[in-house]
């Protein structure tokens, strides 16, 4: 019988070490290598500039390749931009928001219901504008700044957006630096932290209607929500201050019973 669980629990080590050393390399989406990558990395100017600037990108980190977004044939060297694989090149610049739309979805509507949709194709900004085609990088409201948002009109709206958004974003990033603390601190914070992303969803959302009283609505409804969160780690705080009280006071109590009996003993 012992042998029997110790060879068992022999086994289960080496598979353990098996999967760890196995999974770890290719839990890095990024380093999946294609022919598009192949061919197109050495070559000098448009054709290889994508893949430098993609390598950095939140796509390559997430494993979003050449072909996810230029379709094609990423294992077939001889056919592999080829329509009949479904290539499709480089969109158009009016056909770029349904390009991105297949997997931003949400994002690509509310994107073509607004100011800047109905511009596209006549002066107004596509997605590539302000997020790059290969160098697109994981969103902050830096993307907010004079240099772009000025090029196509004066800035003092996007001032506005901006600032509307800025307190959820310190919100957010509060409430997640305590919950990571909580968390550390074996606090079961699941739902809380569901809650949160939820709602730093429906906020990195907001932008694309550019609609700034909406912004600011809605900001304020996604604030009442987060205080919401906030509240409910500062009952737990709470909670645990009484019970560290409580805590000492036990001891405290301890001690004293300690003391009277051992006084009591020298009495008698
Ligand atoms: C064997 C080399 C080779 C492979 C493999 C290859 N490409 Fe290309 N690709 C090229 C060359 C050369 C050009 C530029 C010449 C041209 O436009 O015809 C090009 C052009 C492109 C363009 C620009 C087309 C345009 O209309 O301007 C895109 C986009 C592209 N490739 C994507 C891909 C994707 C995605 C893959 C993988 C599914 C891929 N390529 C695989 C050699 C390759
Ligand atoms: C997230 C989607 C996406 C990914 C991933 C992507 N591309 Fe593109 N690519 C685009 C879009 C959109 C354009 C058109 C940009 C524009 O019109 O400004 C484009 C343009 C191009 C062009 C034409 C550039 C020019 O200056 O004419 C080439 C070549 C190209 N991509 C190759 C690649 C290669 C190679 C990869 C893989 C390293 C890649 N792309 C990955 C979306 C993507
Ligand atoms: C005028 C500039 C601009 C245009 C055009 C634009 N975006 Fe954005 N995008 C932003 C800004 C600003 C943010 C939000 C930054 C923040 O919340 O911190 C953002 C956020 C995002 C996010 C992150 C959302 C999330 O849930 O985290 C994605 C994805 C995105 N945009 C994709 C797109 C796509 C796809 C298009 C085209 C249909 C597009 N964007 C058009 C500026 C733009
Ligand atoms: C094949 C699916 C796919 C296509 C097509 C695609 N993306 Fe993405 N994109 C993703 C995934 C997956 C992520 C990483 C997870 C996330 O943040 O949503 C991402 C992330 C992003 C982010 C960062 C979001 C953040 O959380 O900060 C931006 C911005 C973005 N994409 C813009 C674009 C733009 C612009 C295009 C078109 C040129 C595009 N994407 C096309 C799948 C795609
Ligand atoms: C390529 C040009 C271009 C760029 C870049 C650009 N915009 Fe715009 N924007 C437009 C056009 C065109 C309109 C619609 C016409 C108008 O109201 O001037 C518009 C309208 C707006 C509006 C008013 C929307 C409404 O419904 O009244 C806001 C707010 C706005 N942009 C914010 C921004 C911000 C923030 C940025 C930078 C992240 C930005 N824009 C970058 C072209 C641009």
């Amino acid at each position: 019988m012992r042998l029997h669980a110790l060879a068992g629990r022999k086994i289960l080590f080496a598979v353990t070490l098996l999967l760890a050393v196995f999974a770890y390399p290719h839990s890095s989406p990024a380093q999946m290598e294609t022919v598009c990558l192949q061919c197109h990395e050495p070559q000098p100017g448009k054709g290889g500039a994508p893949v430098k600037k993609w390598r950095e990108s939140i796509h390559a980190e997430n494993g979003i390749s050449c072909h996810d977004c230029h379709g094609g044939d990423p294992k077939d060297s001889a056919n592999a931009m080829s329509p009949a694989r479904g290539f499709l090149g480089v969109p158009k610049e009016s056909a770029i928001p349904a390009f991105c739309g297949r997997c931003h979805v949400g994002i690509s509507e509310d994107y073509l219901k607004s100011a800047h949709g109905r511009a596209l194709g006549k002066g107004g900004p596509s997605c590539v504008t302000c997020h790059d085609a290969h160098a697109t990088k994981k969103v902050t409201l830096d993307i907010i700044n004079e240099k772009l948002c000025s090029r196509c009109h004066s800035y003092d709206r996007a001032a506005e957006i901006k600032e509307a958004m800025r307190q959820t974003e310190t919100l957010i990033t509060g409430i997640d630096r305590s919950l990571q603390e909580y968390k550390g601190q074996g606090v079961d914070t699941d739902a809380r932290e569901k809650g949160l992303f939820a709602l730093r969803n429906r906020y990195h959302r907001l932008f694309h209607e550019v609609d700034t009283a909406k912004v600011k609505h809605e900001s304020s409804q996604i604030q009442a929500e987060l205080q919401k969160i906030q509240q409910s780690l500062d009952k737990v705080n709470e909670q645990r201050h009484r019970r560290k009280i409580a805590g000492l006071f036990v001891i405290g109590a301890s001690l004293l019973a300690a003391l009277l009996v051992h006084l009591l003993r020298k009495t008698v």
